[in-house]
């Protein structure tokens, strides 16, 4: 077939387009690519395809306008659908094909303002118009994604084209017209198509370079961003290598590529939200972090695509909802290491999580006289839910105290430990202070002793690289509302042999091998702490939110936020009159302060009146800050999509507060 012969259709910019009628084009289209077999159709501007899944074309599930019986099917090629829906089965959903991009017609990218502080940053004023993807069943999603529908734009206002990572040359692509360097597209040939253009696409995970995706090669050379060392206002030079504390492997160290945040910030909608008149600052990143348009598109997918009870049923949705939510759970065990996809459980969230713990494994191997350490760091849902076994058991809470910079005092720690310890809980990174706790230190001392060990990751998931095979805790758990997934939704992982040797928590219906008046045979691990209907859709999308992340690169994440945290910190230092609570030399993402002549209440108020948002208060961390002679604190808190400029921003406001100190 030759592009002349795929369907006439007037297609201009305003006409009307059937999204079904679009979709055929272009499916027509790649299967004429020359040297496109129809099996390796590049995945242009995917995102999250799993290592090794190839991406299946012309998926359509029967009733679409666009059923192909050839392409259609289950997750597992050979097997009939609706296929086996065991959970566990470690499915993961249709990986995504490029077509998704051609959905529908490009959005009109609104032009960006300047962020106005001097800095290079730009922040987008306007969500671009988005259509709804009508007819994205028939377009082998589940993941594809308005974020990657923007990628298909050429940016009206600079014409440069966004991308996520630039290569090793570096540089961001050049403004005022095509990238000279961008290697010949394929997609070129859709020029008489109504689409305003499009980009190279994002390496996505699994499809190797050169498998038909076009690579990026700009050939500028770096102007802005701070591949190299770059010197912003105030003098502070932008670290020109990888972020210490083991974050970026060795063979990445001194060769990361350029990490683009405007081009991460156009994936997150509510970025471009105005409060008070002016461009939303988010740094509340450690009380909830923002979803990109992959996430939100996924569950909005899954309610109009797939949506069933899971685990039941033989029925066509309920086997794509179960291979939908078993998916996530292979993309969880996959994101935390772990090593078997069965030891993953999903609950509401971190607080849900460790409550299962304390109330199932701590119900069972904590006694009376027995002891439970936790650190002064714990947020109260590490502190409670053990205060109250300690209660119920007459065990005792015994607490690692930390030092002046709020690290944790490890030779007290040892000797804390003793043959009555049973668990030791700690988390990973503070929320209050941002602390990154030497967890597997901790871990190890705690076995020796003979005791077990949970770590909380809810503060560390979204800026570090976790290994719970490395870390080597009992149990690890996390939130996924604080990884850019949904809120209602999180995990515990804990090693099998444990969780075997738990009670079910709570009992009903999807945990069940059999009932009988007398007695119940419970479903093995994950099922046996998953009673009832769970949080179906929000756990696909914290898959998805996994997988952006993944994209993204959690190496790529902690340097640039290594790097943010740096400038912060000597930022506000340099503030008179305000304290940094919280200066341990391995931080993560909090710039906790207090201000001198003013309440956190009255920092909180006028930085959001400048549309900045931090959370003031105790944090749900009440003993840490109490170490440090405080009740409250004002938080700001980091994710990759923070810029420096927005910290001036905060700088600025907080600036102007100590200029402005009542006497006395
Ligand atoms: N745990 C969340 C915080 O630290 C809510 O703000």
């Amino acid at each position: 077939m030759t592009i002349a012969s795929l369907p006439s259709q007037a297609v201009g910019p305003e006409a009307p387009i059937d999204p079904a009628v679009l979709a055929r084009m272009a499916n027509a289209l790649f299967a004429a690519l020359p040297g496109t077999p129809p099996s390796s159709v590049p995945a242009l501007g995917s995102a999250g395809v799993p290592a090794g899944v190839q991406a299946p074309v012309n998926i359509a599930p029967p009733g679409s306008p666009l059923v192909s019986p050839a392409g259609f099917g289950p997750s597992v090629p050979g097997t009939p659908f609706p296929q086996g829906i065991a959970p566990g089965a470690n499915l993961l959903p249709a990986s995504p094909t490029p077509l998704a991009s051609l959905a529908h017609r490009a959005p009109a990218l609104l032009p960006h303002a300047q962020a106005g502080n001097g800095l290079p940053d730009t922040v987008v004023t306007a969500l671009p118009a988005y259509e709804p993807r009508v007819g994205g069943a028939a377009l082998g999603v589940p993941e594809a994604s308005g974020a990657t529908a923007q990628q298909s734009a050429t940016h009206p206002a600079t014409g440069a084209v966004p991308y996520y990572f630039l290569d090793t040359s570096h540089g961001h692509p050049a403004a005022g017209g095509a990238d000279p360097g961008r290697a010949a597209d394929p997609l070129d040939a859709l020029a008489g198509l109504p689409f305003t253009g499009h980009a190279a696409p994002p390496q996505a995970a699994g499809i190797p370079a050169g498998a038909g995706v076009p690579q990026a090669t700009p050939s500028v050379e770096p102007k802005f961003y701070f591949v190299d060392a770059v010197v912003l206002p105030g003098g502070y030079v932008t670290p020109a290598k990888p972020a210490p504390h083991g974050t970026a492997p060795v063979a990445d160290q001194g060769r990361h590529p350029a990490f683009d945040v405007n081009a991460v910030r156009r994936d997150f909608p509510i970025l471009a939200e105005r409060v008070n008149g002016r461009q939303l600052v988010w740094l509340d990143n450690a009380a909830t972090t923002h979803k990109p348009r992959s996430v939100i598109e996924r569950i909005r997918y899954f309610y109009e695509h797939e949506n069933s009870n899971i685990h039941r049923a033989a029925h066509a949705l309920a086997a794509r909802a179960t291979d939908a939510y078993e998916g996530a759970r292979e993309r969880v065990r996959q994101f935390i290491n772990a090593p078997d996809v069965n030891e993953v459980i999903f609950v509401r969230g971190t607080t849900e999580a460790i409550n299962l713990v304390a109330k199932s494994w701590g119900a069972q191997h904590v006694g009376e006289g027995d002891e439970i350490i936790v650190s002064h760091l714990e947020h109260h849902a590490n502190i409670v839910p053990w205060q109250q076994l300690a209660s119920a058991k007459g065990a005792r809470l015994r607490v690692i105290p930390v030092d002046g910079s709020g690290q944790v005092l490890l030779d007290d720690y040892k000797k804390l430990l003793n043959d009555r310890t049973r668990i030791v809980a700690v988390t990973q990174v503070s929320n209050a202070l941002g602390t990154v706790v030497p967890v597997k230190e901790i871990v190890e001392l705690a076995h020796r002793a003979g005791a077990k060990a949970l770590v909380d990751g809810a503060q560390s998931v979204s800026h570090m690289r976790v290994d719970v095979q490395d870390i080597g805790a009992d149990f690890f758990v996390f939130s996924g509302h604080k990884v850019f997934g949904p809120t209602g939704i999180g995990v515990v992982w804990g090693k099998r042999e444990m969780l075997e040797d738990m009670p079910p928590w709570q009992g009903g219906g999807n945990m069940i091998a059999d009932v009988t008046f007398e007695k119940t045979v419970f479903q093995p691990i994950p099922n046996t702490f998953e009673a009832g209907t769970g949080n179906i859709a929000d756990a696909v999308g914290l898959g998805a939110a996994i997988d952006y992340v993944n994209k993204i690169g959690i190496e790529n994440i902690a340097r640039h936020e290594h790097d943010l945290l740096a400038y912060g910190t000597e930022r506000l230092r340099e503030i008179p009159g305000l304290r940094l609570i919280g200066t341990a030399s391995e931080k993560a993402s909090v710039m906790s302060f207090v201000l001198r002549g003013y309440s956190t209440e009255e920092v909180g108020k006028a930085l959001n009146a400048e549309g900045i948002a931090v959370r003031t208060g105790h944090h749900c961390a009440q003993p840490i800050l109490r170490r440090f002679g405080v009740e409250t604190t004002v938080r700001p808190s980091l994710a990759f999509y923070n810029t420096f400029g927005e910290i001036d921003q905060l700088a600025t406001v907080v600036r102007r507060l100590a200029s402005q100190r009542r006497a006395g």
